[in-house]
């Protein structure tokens, strides 16, 4: 299978405009930019007079959305894609002699193509090397945090990162199998992890594998997705003009409770306003459509006109 052929569905993509409500001349900052699917209908509503910024740390997905973006159409903005991690926001626009934005959007996680991807070592559907990096110029990779981490600080980054209860069950029987072997491949993590659990994928109530909180807390871990979302949450608001919006996408609890609570502090601060109380999640229609939406959950905020050192 080809698999940059696979095309990846943007999620939640009308609703991500009715909230967000890009319009011409306006410079938007997509922080995820993936295969551009959310980023071609910024293009479209800033038109010739704006500016879109797109960031990625996949070079594959960049040349997909300089391919989607195409590069002469007649009333395009200026589109600068570049390959960087977001916690970079700062000194990105500092470099492009930018002061302030109006949007700032992240779609969080992975795209379909990298979760399927076997090389990638994200799933644990098929075998391949226990990789897990977005940007291949990190230098840890998941089997490095499996064969060096000790049991304790493995177990809590299983627990912290995914709230797997197993994770001391798991950690352990990492450790007893890396003593034999060095664990290269997702196979060798899938077996390791079903027999600390008690068994296969049918022997658990659970709907899901019992394997997917484990690699969902090592690709956390890998690419330090925490951190990284919370360095651009707190740059934020330094850099949206006043009525500028900022909107994320997460996919999962430790993603949505760190947006919802930075949103929470900042309104406090009188820095933002909310624009969605609740999280906007998919119709039902979406997630018939494209199952992976559905855990996506979409919040979005408005900066005010308070300076940020009077708010933070
Ligand atoms: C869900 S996809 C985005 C899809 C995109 N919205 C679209 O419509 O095609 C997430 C993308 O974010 C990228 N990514 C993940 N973490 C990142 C980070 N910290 N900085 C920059 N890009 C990141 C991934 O490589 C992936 O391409």
């Amino acid at each position: 299978m080809d698999d940059r052929a696979i095309e990846h569905e943007p999620v939640l993509c009308d609703e991500v405009l009715a909230t967000l409500g890009p319009g011409p001349g306006q410079v938007i900052v997509d922080a995820t930019v993936g295969h551009g699917g959310h980023a071609g209908r910024f293009a479209e509503a800033i038109g010739e007079r704006g500016w879109l910024i797109g960031l990625d740390v996949d070079a594959g997905n960049l040349e997909r959305a300089r391919a989607r973006l195409g590069s002469d159409s007649p009333g395009r903005p200026r589109i600068d894609l570049i390959r960087a991690n977001f916690r970079e926001l700062p000194a990105i626009l500092a470099g492009l002699r930018l002061a302030r934005v109006d949007l700032i959007f992240a779609d969080l996680g992975v795209s379909t193509d990298q979760l399927l991807d076997a090389s990638r070592g994200l799933t644990f559907s098929e075998d391949g090397p226990l990789d897990m990096r977005l940007d291949d110029r990190l230098d840890r990779t998941a089997a490095d945090l499996v064969n060096s981490l000790g049991e304790g600080e493995l177990s809590d980054l299983i627990y912290v990162n995914s709230q797997e209860r197993y994770s001391r069950r798991i950690a352990k029987r990492i450790c007893e199998a890396r003593r034999n072997v060095r664990i290269r491949t997702t196979q060798q993590l899938v077996r390791i992890v079903c027999s600390a659990v008690g068994a296969g994928p049918e022997s658990r109530r659970e709907k899901i594998h019992p394997a997917t909180r484990t690699f969902l807390a090592l690709r956390m871990a890998v690419n330090d997705e925490l951190g990284s979302l919370a360095s651009l949450l707190s740059a934020a608001p330094r850099w949206l003009s006043p009525g500028g919006r900022i909107g994320v996408i997460s996919f999962h609890s430790g993603e949505d409770r760190l947006v919802k609570q930075d949103f929470l502090d900042r309104k406090r601060a009188a820095l933002y306003e909310l624009e969605t109380r609740k999280p906007v999640r998919p119709s039902d229609e979406e997630m018939r459509r494209n199952p992976r939406s559905r855990s996506a959950k979409l919040r979005v905020a408005r900066r005010t006109a308070t300076p940020v050192d009077a708010g933070l």
